[in-house]
């Protein structure tokens, strides 16, 4: 046999001792490839960018949305209704908001509205009554703010 025909190794733990990775580095490579793996999956599940219309959004695609009395929210107070996503708030007499109730950190629905502050039971975050931005993380976004008025006592969104 000639230097040109030698044999290929079987394994590649034949190789041991020879310059590249050998079977265990390989190995650890691949796991480390897919935890990275795992992780991405686990992140994209959990952000809400790109995700499609809700059924709220779909309806607000279809013109405003009555979402309930106007009675319901007192000022300085705020309500969420679940059917809709939506939130709303009255800071001050007759100045009622409306914002989406999913909180931009990981989607979930923010629960109620307390001591001035729209709040998210999921990680804690806290948004303004006022204007839907961050009072508190870990969101790094507010909450998006949708038309609202008020007409025969009310709440019209969209
Ligand atoms: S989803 Fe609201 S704080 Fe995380």
């Amino acid at each position: 046999m000639t230097a040109q025909h030698q044999a290929r190794p079987e394994h590649p733990s034949d190789t041991a001792g020879e310059a590249g990775p050998d079977r265990r580095t390989l190995l650890r490579g691949a796991a480390v490839v897919g935890a990275v793996g795992v992780a991405g999956v686990a992140v994209t599940a959990c952000t809400t960018e790109n995700q499609p219309a809700t059924p709220h959004e779909k309806k607000l695609l279809d013109g405003p949305v009555t979402v309930g009395r106007s009675d319901d929210v007192a000022v300085g107070k705020g309500k969420v209704y679940t059917d809709t996503s939506i939130v709303v708030t009255q800071p001050a007499k007759d100045d009622y908001k409306a914002f989406d109730a999913r909180c931009p950190h990981q989607g979930c629905l923010v629960t109620k509205v307390d001591q001035g502050v729209i709040q998210c039971q999921c990680h804690g975050s806290q948004f303004s009554m006022n204007d839907g931005s961050v009072v508190r993380r870990p969101a790094k976004r507010g909450l998006t703010p949708l038309p609202v008025t008020v007409a025969n006592g009310e709440i019209v969104v969209g």
